[in-house]
């Protein structure tokens, strides 16, 4: 009996696995349309039924919360996270939210717009989305504003963001002005860059919830234009786009003039295309005949458009929010290992305007089975490390899961001159552009089915990606943590700094009360135990 259902479990497994593509289009977008839109009416309700509700309201009932939490006998307290589900999340990871006290930080409001300062005070389950829409009709935009609009404000800010603009703003938390968090014991205190809670300002940001809840966060924004000017360059050795990308990040000089926005997609080893944007406005015909809507539901996936760039350079007028979310339709180039035919001009336009399936969506619907999949034949990463190293870190990654394509988003990692600074070490001095306090680093994006999964030949995932760490560490790098880690917890403290972030924990009540940053993002699955498996 448990043969036959065994055998007709993976029957059913490889079938769904042959016909993936056509199983998602077919059940898996009209399914995600609908459940996105029971997720909007849910939060509009919510939005109405606490509109009476003030945010200094709101807070207080969470610092109730917390204080009930802190009379509970000791025996009884569980550690505490928020309430927001996992398959809320971008992370890739499923961490046991029953094995704790759940709080509710559902606050979902824009607070304040201050044109002078130019920042915005709001709280933390925005959707990058709507903060973006707010913000363009008012001509600013996020400093660091993610390309996945489904990513909130809160959750950047706690763990980590960038963009192609982040060579000239650094990470999302280098454009945080203040936070405002509810401790352990349930006071309210807010965290700047130079009040008495300093310290604490540096370890908050890749601190994942485990020293306190955010209730707002004060952002930087920026002035925008209605377009951004899109240069497309084709390269073709690994040497040249190197050296390219140092030099239009400034990586290397002072006071050199830089884009602002810059990216590379490495489509091989040795191609390249590099785009550099800048704001522009289209007040000319010839200007206006180069626009292209590059996010319409019928267009091209970005990075499938961009291909095309290779074979010789081009000129583009793309308005600002397509700009923006040029790789949310396709979640950069995840969508087609799902839907293989995802890109066929018939299908986009049938299909296109369902794109993307919702990453709640996604999470929702997997299994313990699809995730172990995702484990051993999938790779899904983000990888900061210095841009001096690019060649050396496509040599790794091509050698290590031989998957295209890669992207690049060079950003500045700044040395705050204060010693122990948070998670993030300062950058080595020879690294930091010569009078600056910052150095050039890159993200390094690996999206896809590995090479040797792909052509069916032996893959293993626990080794590739204990390689890939090793390196990360050796060339002082970063793994974002939404992705899953394969490191202990041994290699995991001599990647990050924790000196500062455990002296936090013990200073604002965090130990007992929250669990701590490893055991927060660490996989549910044993990854090393599936390496050993066959
Ligand atoms: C498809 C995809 C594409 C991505 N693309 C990019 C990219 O281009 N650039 C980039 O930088 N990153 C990218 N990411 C990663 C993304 O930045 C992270 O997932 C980030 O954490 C934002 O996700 P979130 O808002 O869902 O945060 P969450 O996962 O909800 O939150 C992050 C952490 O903070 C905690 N937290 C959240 N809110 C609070 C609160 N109010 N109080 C206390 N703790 C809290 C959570 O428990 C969690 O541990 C991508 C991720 C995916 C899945
Ligand atoms: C954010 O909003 C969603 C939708 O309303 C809700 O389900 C979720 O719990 C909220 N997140 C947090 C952090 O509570
Ligand atoms: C904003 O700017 C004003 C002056 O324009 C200043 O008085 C105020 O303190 C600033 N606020 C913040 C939060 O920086
Ligand atoms: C950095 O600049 C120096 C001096 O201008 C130059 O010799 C060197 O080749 C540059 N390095 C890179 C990687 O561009
Ligand atoms: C996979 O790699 C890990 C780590 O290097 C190793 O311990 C394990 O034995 C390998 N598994 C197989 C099946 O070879």
């Amino acid at each position: 009996m448990v043969d036959v259902r065994d055998r007709l479990q993976s029957f059913a497994v490889r079938w769904l696995e042959e016909h993936r593509g056509l199983v998602i289009v077919l059940f898996c977008l009209p399914a995600s349309f609908l459940f996105d839109l029971a997720v909007r009416l849910l939060k509009t309700v919510e939005r109405i039924l606490w509109f009476h509700a003030s945010h200094s309201d709101r807070v207080r009932s969470i610092q109730k919360e917390v204080r009930n939490w802190n009379a509970l006998p000791k025996s009884e307290r569980k550690l505490m996270c928020i309430s927001k589900p996992n398959w809320m999340s971008l992370s890739t990871t499923f961490f046991p939210k029953d094995r704790c006290h759940r709080i509710n930080v559902n606050f979902g409001n824009i607070l304040e717009l201050d044109e002078n300062n130019l920042t915005l005070r709001t709280e933390p389950n925005v959707s990058i989305g709507e903060i973006t829409d707010y913000l363009l009709r008012r001509g600013y935009m996020l400093a660091v504003c993610l390309e996945i609009k489904d990513a909130t404000a809160g959750g950047l800010a706690f763990a980590v963001g960038m963009t192609t603009h982040s060579h000239k703003a650094g990470l999302y938390q280098e454009t945080v002005v203040c936070f405002e968090v509810v401790l352990a014991d349930g006071s309210l205190i807010t965290v700047t860059k130079d009040n008495e809670h300093s310290d604490l300002f540096y370890c908050l940001p890749w601190s994942h919830g485990t020293l306190g809840f955010l209730v707002a966060v004060t952002l930087k924004i920026i002035k925008v234009k209605q377009y951004v000017r899109v240069n497309y360059i084709p390269v073709h050795s690994q040497e040249e786009y190197c050296k390219m990308l140092m030099d239009l990040s400034g990586a290397n000089e002072t006071g050199v003039e830089t884009p602002d926005f810059l990216e590379a997609t490495i489509y091989s080893k040795t191609d390249a295309v590099i785009m550099k944007g800048d704001f522009a406005d289209v007040d000319s015909v010839q200007k206006w005949r180069k626009v292209n809507r590059a996010s319409r539901w019928y267009k091209p996936w970005f990075y499938k458009h961009t291909e095309q760039f290779l074979h010789a350079a081009g000129e583009e007028y793309i308005p600002l929010k397509d700009y923006l979310f040029r790789h949310n339709r396709a979640i950069f180039w995840v969508l087609e290992s799902m839907i293989p035919f995802g890109n066929h001009p018939f299908v986009r336009l049938l299909f296109g305007w369902l794109c993307p399936p919702k990453p709640a969506f996604l999470k929702f619907t997997t299994t313990q089975l699809v995730r172990q999949m995702t484990f051993k034949k999938q790779v899904f990463q983000d990888i900061v490390m210095p841009l001096a190293t690019l060649k050396d870190q496509v040599d790794k990654a091509t050698k290590l899961f031989d998957t295209f394509p890669l992207l690049v988003y060079p950003c500045r990692i700044y040395n705050h001159e204060r010693g122990p600074q948070g998670q993030l070490r300062p950058p080595p001095s020879e690294l930091l552009v010569p009078g600056t306090n910052y150095a050039i680093y890159n993200d390094l994006g690996i999206y896809g089915t590995p090479g040797p999964v792909r052509r069916k030949e032996k893959y293993n995932a626990t080794y590739a990606m204990r390689e890939m760490e090793k390196f990360t560490r050796d060339v002082g790098g970063y793994s974002f943590l939404y992705a899953d880690v394969f490191m202990t917890e041994n290699e995991f403290n001599e990647m990050f700094d924790m000196t500062l972030y455990n002296q936090m924990r013990k200073r604002y009540g965090g130990e007992g009360a929250f669990p701590n940053l490893f055991e927060k993002i660490k996989p549910e699955v044993d990854v090393i135990a599936l390496g050993q498996e066959d």
